[in-house]
């Protein structure tokens, strides 16, 4: 069947994405120099150096597009950095090569399958560098000329537009119209119009305008009329996945879906075309494949289906390299009775390299206050950042990093004016002293003091029956 296989426009790619202040929102890479080794404290990153070299290693192999196929275990104990390296991974690897990250439940609360939930998160981490020819028009205005209609409805106009060997006049629609002026595009412009999408985009002001100084803003940029033939054709790459490749040729959803994330499920028979197409995509020179990287957190939360899907799909065609994070032991592997390390079947551990992540230092610790007090603008005083890197080490780092924005609030609520804490310190006005992490301290319960009250409310809290000295398993 020849399969008429549709690409999404490089259009799609401008979405930006909100940036919030999150729990990683500090991490902005691996922090490794160019040997890869890891810096003390660069790009939001401290400590944990063997797990980031890991890091940095595999991410050099996807780059060198070596690895696909293989799958990264980070393994450690909670709170020492795994989500946060998969986090410093996705900043370094580059605006074309896919990341997706998704938490291993998030395959069984999808309207889907799992196995469709998962094959699309690894379709999603796919690229498909896509080399396309288009045509444009690309010269300097020299007039643009527009009529309106008397009720102003509709409008056509012309547009007269030079190289400095020709000079050609385009009839123009409603839209070209829209467009030309939401530009402000004026004669004396340079533009390129593409042909197929109608987009225009202003090159600057042609060098023979630069007398015309009442038209110019500070930052005009002049630019030599185009020469030779109006029309060119331009070779443009661009990258989409194969997701995004599966979704718009889906007859049933289409282009919508892909901004709504409502996919639903795709025919494998569907997929089987697109794959046979971009292969043959790729042996005519016009597609590059891009494996990218797929990060499944908390990955024991799958069950044993879904782990020999895993095992199959990394042996496909088209895999991603493939990045786990556990934090659990011993534990037992969900849909049976077996335990197993970190909760993976064994064969599965066979086939991934494990990266450990161990507990921090305190220094460590402190910095990573340090740097998350920049982050949501909080200023602590010195006796407080020593005081809170003990509270870290104490409860958990977690812990001690939630206690940053509730002792502001805590802090902005004192009377107005500089103020002396119990200790002989002295606190400037909204800054964090040791009396508001203290007070904090004791409006939150950590951990071990949470298990030790509800030890002592025994009786009164509902509790579900279980053996006694029964914990949970990590
Ligand atoms: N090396 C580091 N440099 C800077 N920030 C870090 C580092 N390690 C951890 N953090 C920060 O500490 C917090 C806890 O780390 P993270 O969420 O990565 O732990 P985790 O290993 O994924 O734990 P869990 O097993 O509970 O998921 C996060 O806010 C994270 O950004
Ligand atoms: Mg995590």
């Amino acid at each position: 069947m020849a399969a008429q296989i549709t690409t999404p426009s490089s259009s799609l790619r401008d979405i930006t994405k909100i940036e919030r202040i999150g729990a990683h929102s500090h991490i902005r890479g691996l922090g490794l120099d160019d040997n890869l080794e890891p810096r003390k404290n660069s790009q939001g990153m401290v400590g944990q150096g063997k797990a980031r070299k890991a890091a940095g290693l595999i991410l050099k192999m996807v780059r060198e597009g070596r690895i696909a196929g293989r799958a990264i275990l980070f393994a450690g104990p909670p709170g020492t950095g795994k989500t946060a390296i998969a986090m410093g991974m996705a900043q370094s690897l580059g605006s074309d090569v896919p990341f997706t990250a998704i938490a291993a439940s998030e395959v069984f609360s999808l309207s889907m399958s799992k196995t469709e939930a998962l094959t699309q998160a690894f379709r999603r981490s796919i690229g498909v560098r896509i080399k396309e020819e288009s045509e444009i028009i690309e010269g300097e205005v020299v007039e643009i000329q527009i009529d309106r209609s008397l009720t102003g409805a509709t409008k056509t106009g012309k547009l007269t537009i030079k190289t400095t060997d020709m000079e050609t006049i385009y009839d123009l629609g409603t839209k070209m119209i829209d467009a030309l002026s939401k530009e402000k595009v004026l004669a004396g412009d340079v533009v390129s119009i593409d042909k197929a999408s109608g987009r225009i985009s202003k090159l600057g002001r042609s060098f023979t305008r630069s007398r015309d100084y009442d038209a110019m803003g500070a930052d005009t940029k002049f630019v030599q009329t185009p020469e030779g033939e109006l029309q060119k054709r331009r070779e443009i790459t661009h990258t989409v996945s194969l997701h995004e490749i599966d979704v718009i040729n889906s007859r049933t959803q289409g282009f919508l879906a892909l901004f709504a994330g409502d996919t639903g499920e795709i025919k494998p028979e569907l997929r089987a075309q697109i794959n046979s197409k971009v292969s043959e995509w790729r042996e005519e020179g016009k597609a590059e494949i891009v494996p990218g990287v797929l990060f499944i957190d908390e990955v024991h939360m799958l069950d044993i289906e879904c782990f020999s899907f895993l095992n199959r799909a990394l042996e496909s065609e088209f895999a991603p390299l493939v990045v786990m994070a556990s934090n659990r032991g011993m534990s037992k592997i969900r849909g049976t009775q077996y335990r197993s390390p970190h909760g993976l079947p064994v064969d599965l551990l066979d086939r991934v390299l494990i990266v450990s992540t161990t507990k921090y230092e305190p220094e460590d610790i402190e910095q990573i206050i340090q740097i998350r007090c920049q982050e949501e603008d909080v200023t602590l005083t010195a006796k407080a950042l020593t005081v809170l890197t003990a509270m870290a080490q104490s409860t958990s780092l977690r812990y001690a990093l939630n206690l940053i924005s509730s002792a502001q609030v805590v802090a902005k609520k004192r009377k107005p004016g500089p103020h002396t804490d119990s200790n002989g310190e002295a606190v400037k006005e909204g800054e964090v002293g040791v009396d508001d992490l203290r007070r904090c301290y004791t409006y939150f319960l950590d951990e071990a003091r949470s298990v030790q009250w509800v030890g002592e409310q025994q009786g009164i809290l509902v509790s579900d029956e279980v053996e006694p000295g029964d914990r949970m398993q990590l």
